[in-house]
């Protein structure tokens, strides 16, 4: 059955089929998704099920008896039950109940030895002051200029509040530790360009490790440095091998006979990232090479999990970072390369998210 509505301007008669009406919907509500992962990660729900692997199903009850006693156990079973369609929960229901444990996409979420998981990435993105940028999208279209964040934070960049909020800062970095530190562990296994390298330079490296776990693979880099905004190093905990140095890309890079950097080109315009690439190459002797980690846009459309992530993270930089930042394609990112002087330039695709960008000079 469809529902017909008339166009007053053509007498045409428009139908919505039921599968649109559906998907519209769906679409319609999709906050709910993203806002229930924030919520479970700020209840401890991942942690309260896995209890060092046991991962036992539970009851909503039996999961907030370890975390919050006198919580609603209702309510935290209509968020499990919709984040189980999201895959993050396995649902099993016997005797009337409802138990949950975690799937591998929830386990992302469990905190490790090291304190961290995908947890703190998923708040980092749900702070309020990033949260009123998302009204504002269409801004970013309107008048392209100036970032929906700026303009819903009275004219501050994030990354000029992350310097002044000591919180942003911590959160910021735990996040990108969170992230980086899987990842990393399948570029060191895939990836063998750091051959020949004694002094590794990472620009804005963060809390230093990506840094930290290169070296530990690779002992014939004697120094490593890493680089990133003054408050981001001073922050950044002391690692055997690395000198933590502060300043801003955009003034000088320091001097190595490689550079890393992971997931810093994608935040800006494609003229900054130009500017960025030039001094990389400066900062390198002929014949070094600049090591770069960033989401590589598919030529094509279309929804697989892969595309859809990276075309989300594409409109998250847009709206956060920078109007005219973004996430490219292998191509675009080869001509950037070329017009800041490398000659040669291989993307490696070592993981979904993450494309290897291996440029030489
Ligand atoms: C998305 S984070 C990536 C962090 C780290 N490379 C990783 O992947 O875990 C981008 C980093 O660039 C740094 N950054 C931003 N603007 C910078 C600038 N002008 N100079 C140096 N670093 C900068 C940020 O502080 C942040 O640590």
């Amino acid at each position: 059955m469809h529902w017909s509505t008339m166009d007053s301007r053509n007498g045409e008669t428009q139908t919505h089929s039921k599968d649109a009406r559906l998907a519209i919907m769906e679409l319609a509500n999709m906050i709910s998704v993203p806002m229930s992962l924030n919520a479970v990660v700020r209840l401890n729900v991942a942690d309260s099920i896995w209890q060092n692997g046991s991962n036992t199903p539970l009851t909503a009850s039996e999961i907030l008896s370890r975390i919050l006693p006198s919580a609603d156990p209702e309510n935290l079973q209509r968020i499990l039950r919709m984040l189980t369609s999201y895959g993050v929960f396995h649902e099993h229901i016997a005797s009337g109940e409802r138990r949950y444990s975690l799937t591998d996409i929830g386990k992302t979420l469990v905190t490790d030895e090291n304190g961290l998981s995908y947890g703190s990435y998923v708040l980092q993105h749900h702070q309020e002051e990033l949260m009123k940028a998302w009204t504002m999208v269409h801004e970013a279209v309107v008048d392209s200029s100036t970032e929906p964040f700026v303009k819903a934070n009275g004219g501050e960049t994030a990354y000029g509040m992350y310097g002044r909020k000591p919180e942003m800062n911590e959160l910021m970095q735990k996040a990108m530790s969170g992230i980086s530190v899987p990842f990393m562990k399948a570029v060191l296994e895939g990836y063998d360009g750091f051959k020949g390298v004694e002094r590794l330079v990472d620009v804005g490296g963060s809390a230093g490790d990506c840094l930290r776990m290169i070296l530990e693979k690779h002992s014939h880099i004697k120094q490593g440095v890493n680089f990133d905004l003054p408050e981001v190093v001073a922050k950044a905990p002391k690692i055997d091998g690395v000198t933590h140095v502060g300043g801003d890309m955009f003034s000088f890079i320091p001097k190595g006979d490689a550079i890393f950097m992971k997931w810093v080109l994608t935040t800006w315009t494609d003229e900054e990232v130009k500017q960025i690439l030039m001094s990389c190459f400066e900062a390198i002797p002929v014949g070094g090479k600049l090591i770069a980690c960033e989401p590589v846009l598919p030529h094509d459309t279309n929804d697989t999990h892969r595309t859809r992530a990276l075309l989300e993270g594409d409109i998250f930089v847009m709206t956060i970072y920078r109007a005219k930042g973004k996430h490219r394609t292998e191509e675009e990112y080869r001509e950037l390369g070329k017009l800041a002087g490398f000659t040669s330039f291989r993307a490696i695709y070592i993981d979904y998210f993450y494309t290897l960008l291996e440029y030489k000079k």
